[in-house]
């Protein structure tokens, strides 16, 4: 299954997906610059009108500040959140609580000699590339592919790793052949594709027969087992604003649950399922979900404003100043404490699918 050089990129585009690194100083543009970014990369833009300071490459370093937060620039506007510090930190902590939640587990397919063997790797929306990272240093014969529309990867990173910043849902498609990886990864980013079918598709189709696909998420609802939320409680609203502002937006926040049946349609096998639950906030006895909870609150308190921002502003005409005046609300419900201990006991299911392109798919 493993084909060391099968999955050099080949261009797609004029210019080829650009690798993810910061080397060179973050450029910050504002929403103007992002339009012409983007007309440069769809090819409208004029390079002969001597400005030739405005190349793609720069394009895909670039970010855009749109009322204090900080989103990308290349395909702009596809992603609704911010890719600032406060977004990598929060990023980071979710990542530390996901393997925590999955008691050490970075993957759950059966897939760990193949990794130790050396496999080619693909991970879908790596955001700050940690579970990357990680992986490269725990198997060095396998090498690590991680995409973003961020360019907010490390520069200093293993061998057996690269980032580049491209589009999942780009209109070229990928930028390798397909049959080149023998395990793809997608975690927390299902969230905000618009195209799902279209996406397992590709990932059906870059997978070697054989080859792993792996999905994590949350289901992003104030799920409760007692009777604790059976009352007005904020934070279950916000939840189904950010829904609904991100249906306006063009996708689906809660996808998970369909995801079993869509990997099954485009033709995946030997699917299983891996169901938990992570507590909002410390309310759980179990020392590791009361730890999980106070990750989960602060992964939520410090993404409010960045959640929040264009589902609402954009996707539902909201005002900055309502937005600020509910999140108020929110805020409190998250940290309404009785006797020290949260009164709301809602938690996140979580799932982790995996499955498997047939051995003897074409
Ligand atoms: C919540 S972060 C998750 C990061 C990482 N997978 C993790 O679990 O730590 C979602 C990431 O998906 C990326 N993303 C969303 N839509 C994308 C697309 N169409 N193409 C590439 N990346 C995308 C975002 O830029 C963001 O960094």
């Amino acid at each position: 299954m493993m084909d060391g050089n099968a999955t050099a990129p080949r261009h797609r585009h004029p210019e080829p997906a650009s690798p993810s690194s910061s080397a060179n100083a973050i450029v910050v543009a504002t929403v103007t610059d992002a339009a012409l970014a983007h007309s440069i990369e769809q090819g409208e833009y004029d390079m002969d009108m001597g400005n030739d300071s405005h190349s793609l490459t720069s394009s895909i370093r670039q970010h855009v500040v749109d009322g204090h937060l900080r989103y990308h620039a290349y395909h702009a506007g596809k992603y609704a959140f911010p890719n600032d510090e406060t977004e990598q930190y929060r990023d980071d902590l979710k990542h530390a609580l996901t393997i925590h939640l999955c008691d050490g587990n970075y993957f759950y397919a059966p897939f760990h000699k193949m990794f130790e063997q050396g496999a080619q790797v693909l991970d879908l929306g790596t955001g700050t590339g940690k579970w990357c990272v990680e992986m490269a240093d725990f198997y060095p014969n396998s090498h690590f592919h991680g995409m973003d529309l961020s360019p907010i990867q490390p520069d200093w990173v293993p061998e057996n790793l690269e980032f580049f910043v491209d589009d999942i849902e780009h209109e070229g498609g990928w930028a390798y052949p397909e049959n080149s990886f023998d395990y793809i990864h997608v975690r927390h980013t299902i969230h905000s594709i618009k195209n799902r079918p279209q996406m397992w598709e590709r990932i059906y189709d870059h997978l070697k027969p054989g080859g792993y696909v792996e999905v994590q998420e949350f289901q992003y609802v104030a799920a409760c087992d007692d009777d604790s939320c059976d009352r007005p409680y904020a934070w279950r609203d916000f939840l189904a604003y950010l829904e609904s502002g991100l249906a306006a937006l063009g996708s689906q926040l809660n996808s998970i649950q369909f995801v079993e049946d869509e990997m099954l349609a485009v033709g995946f096998k030997d699917l299983r399922c891996q169901d938990l639950k992570c507590p909002v906030g410390p309310w759980p006895k179990k020392l590791r979900l009361q730890e999980c909870g106070h990750m989960l609150r602060d992964v939520i308190m410090w993404g409010l404003i960045g959640l929040s921002r264009r589902p609402f502003r954009d996707g539902l005409g909201w005002t900055n100043v309502q937005i600020e005046m509910f999140l108020v609300d929110v805020r409190k419900d998250l940290s309404r404490q009785v006797n020290g201990l949260p009164d709301f006991h809602a938690y996140f299911p979580f799932r982790s699918i995996f499955g498997r392109k047939p051995l003897d798919a074409k």
